[in-house]
């Protein structure tokens, strides 16, 4: 069942992190498409003009961008829990969008795949129910996501995606898509774009007429026409079926001065003609215009034609004339057919017989440096053999390589870390197999909510007494509830039994109402308390943040403390007790200096095994804190990790003591049920006698 659950994750992150990465990045190299699709959600929304211009354009490479890296992170399971939970909060949110234009079909295409593929509404709306679904299951479980790369080189997948998808957007601004999608790419005869082949289906439409006599107005349909003696008043004319579609549909040219349909003329010219396309003259940009005056008088020296294509009207055309002193000609053309055309205003097409050969932005124009011969000597005259290969292999070398070369060096340097880790253990369980009694050894009862005051303090008389009268080999605390503790100082001889609290507050003092803050604690005579056990953080919501302010507060009123640590018995079957322990030391003590470190003891209790009768095998906890003991080598030195008490707890009992004991990394025990009972008390203390 588990596997099943972690494999469904899985699936489910890889549908995403592809959906993610295909759309953001079709996105990403055309921000003018996007933005012209943000404009026609705008307008279907009444929202026309309710930003300007440039910062739809920030908000489509923006968009772009933030699907792209979601699809990556997704990918590489980066920062799991928060991108798993916006990936969802974006799905939602898009589901609800797609809902509304399935119903109210106020757009026609949703944009979710720019110009690269189209779906239906109908067909959008399934796909985005599939993947919120997808996104829930992976937000539901996030952590089975397995990762590639570890944490701590995650940053570099971070900055590295986001830095080169906003720069590939930018360039694409800049210059023009990367990849283009649309019917007007490089290579496409326009007029065969625009061929409807023999036998193609033939769109059908229906028509019903309006007509009246005698003051009645009736609809007919062809089929029941009637005689002349009705009057005609209107058609409706409606179409029933779509038919095959060209990709090229809406190519016309109208000449501005002669008004005539000059679509035909251009389109079979032998030879070659420039289209600068503007859809509108009024917003194009005019920086380049020195370049473009060139170019045309280029093309006239060389036989080119040369026109300039708006769906701008004669004032702004005139306008365009007296601030370029443009001398070429004017034709008319749809506004949305030369947006889509190309994605620059103003854009450079060059057709040969009729086939577009090349594109420029106005960024990026020929320059007279490159137009030194008759077009069909130069390499931007010769059709371009399509390399759409070429730039897919460009973007695979540049953006996937790197990341590939990154994940194999993680894995080998994890796979380094942990030889290391296990050569400095070895090293480290050689060191405590002679030394370990430099360590403190400690067994330490946690009474949690068990006994009233007049039997704690009875057991607390009981315990001092049995080892007052046979001494430990090894330090012994009691940990009682908070209204025990000043009683049970009172029987206690301190020089043989310590004494704890179980938890402390995390505020100083003041209107905290039923709290009991480390100086209470500490006043009443308990040198220790005991922090972050796993019953707290579950049942009290403690997170590694309180738990920090918790052991501040302790060391400042100078307790020790008994830090708990340990992973759920889900976490251990996905074998993440490592990550789980060393967030957990690394979330709430490792703040600490070297000098407050030496007052703490660290207890390993794996929940699973807490008040369960399940104990980790004396192999299992040892194999824990020998990691625990490294992994605070790693942070404060082999000698202070040396000289820190780790203790095991756990269903520790009398009979189990002993093989626990026996191990070279566990200093004793943190011990729950078993201290209720001086006898089994006693019997977990002397095993240190074994
Ligand atoms: P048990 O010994 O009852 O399993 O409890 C362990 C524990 O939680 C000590 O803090």
């Amino acid at each position: 069942m588990q596997k099943l659950r972690i494999t469904a994750v899985n699936v489910c992150r890889f549908v995403l992190a592809a959906t993610f990465i295909f759309s953001g990045y079709v996105k990403a190299i055309d921000p003018l498409g996007t933005l012209y699709k943000l404009k026609d959600y705008a307008a279907a929304m009444s929202l026309n003009g309710l930003l300007p211009d440039w910062m739809l354009v920030g908000v489509a490479i923006a968009l772009g961008a933030l699907e792209f890296a979601l699809g990556v992170f997704m990918l590489f399971a980066v920062r799991r829990h928060v991108v798993s939970r916006i990936t969802l909060a974006f799905m939602a949110a898009m589901t609800v969008l797609t809902l509304w234009i399935f119903v109210a079909d106020p757009v026609k295409d949703c944009g979710c795949f720019g110009d690269a593929l189209k779906l239906t509404n109908g067909e959008t709306l399934l796909k985005n129910i599939v993947l919120a679904a997808c996104a829930a299951l992976v937000a539901w479980r996030p952590v089975d996501m397995a990762r590639f790369i570890s944490r701590s080189n995650q940053w570099i997948v971070r900055y590295y995606t986001v830095a080169y998808i906003v720069i590939t957007s930018v360039y694409c601004l800049y210059t023009l898509p990367i990849f283009d999608f649309r019917p007007y790419h490089v290579g496409m005869n326009i007029k065969q774009g625009m061929e409807i082949p023999e036998g193609a289906e033939q769109p059908e439409f229906e028509s019903t007429f309006l007509l009246r006599k005698n003051g009645e107005t009736r609809e007919f349909t062809l089929d029941n026409y009637p005689d002349s003696t009705w009057e005609y008043v209107d058609t409706r004319t409606v179409q029933t079926k779509k038919g095959y579609e060209p990709p090229i549909h809406d190519f016309a040219l109208t000449s501005c001065d002669t008004g005539e349909d000059i679509t035909e003329q251009v389109l079979t010219k032998k030879g070659y003609t420039f289209l600068l396309v503007s859809p509108r003259l009024a917003v194009a940009d005019d920086s380049n215009f020195g370049d473009i005056d060139q170019i045309y008088e280029y093309a006239e020296e060389n036989g080119a034609d040369f026109y300039c294509v708006t769906a701008s009207a004669n004032d702004e055309i005139e306008r365009w004339r007296d601030l370029t002193g443009a001398e070429y000609q004017f034709c008319n053309a749809d506004e949305t057919t030369l947006k889509t055309m190309i994605r620059s205003n103003p854009g450079l097409m060059l057709l040969k017989d009729g086939t577009i050969i090349d594109k420029w932005s106005h960024n990026a124009l020929p320059q007279t440096d490159d137009l030194t011969a008759p077009l069909q000597q130069l390499t931007i005259g010769k059709a371009q053999n399509d390399s759409t290969t070429e730039r897919l292999l460009i973007v695979l070398l540049t953006f996937f390589l790197p990341l590939s070369a990154l994940t194999l060096a993680d894995r080998l340097w994890a796979w380094s870390k942990w030889i290391r880790n296990k050569q400095s253990n070895n090293r480290i369980f050689n060191l405590f197999k002679t030394e370990k009694k430099m360590r403190k050894k400690i067994v330490a009862g946690n009474w949690k909510m068990n006994m009233n005051l007049q039997d704690g303090v009875a057991l607390a008389k009981e315990i001092n007494e049995a080892l007052v009268a046979d001494k430990p080999n090894c330090e012994v605390i009691i940990c009682t509830p908070f209204i025990h503790l000043a009683s049970v100082a009172g029987v206690l001889d301190s020089t043989v039994v310590g004494l704890g609290a179980e938890n402390c507050a995390d505020k100083a003092k003041g209107a905290y109402t039923g709290e009991v803050s480390a100086e209470m604690v500490k006043s009443t005579g308990a040198q220790y308390v005991i922090l972050g056990h796993s019953e707290r953080r579950q049942y009290y919501g403690e997170t590694a943040e309180i738990l920090k302010e918790k052991v501040d507060l302790a060391l400042a009123n100078g307790l020790k403390i008994l830090f708990c640590c340990g992973e759920t018995l889900e976490e251990r079957e996905a074998e993440k007790q490592n990550e789980v322990v060393k967030a957990e030391l690394e979330g709430s003590v490792f703040h600490l200096d070297a000098e407050a470190w030496k007052n703490i003891v660290i207890a390993y209790e794996p929940i699973w095994a807490i008040g369960t009768g399940k104990t980790a095998t004396s192999d299992q906890a040892e194999e824990m804190l020998a990691y625990i003991r490294s992994t605070v080598a790693e942070k404060y030195g082999a000698e202070a990790a040396e000289e820190t008490s780790i203790l095991y707890g756990g269903s520790c009992k009398a009979s189990n003591a002993p093989e626990l004991f026996s191990k070279p990394n566990i200093d004793g025990g943190l011990i729950g049920g078993a201290s209720l009972k001086c006898a089994d008390f006693k019997g977990i203390i002397d095993a240190w006698k074994k």
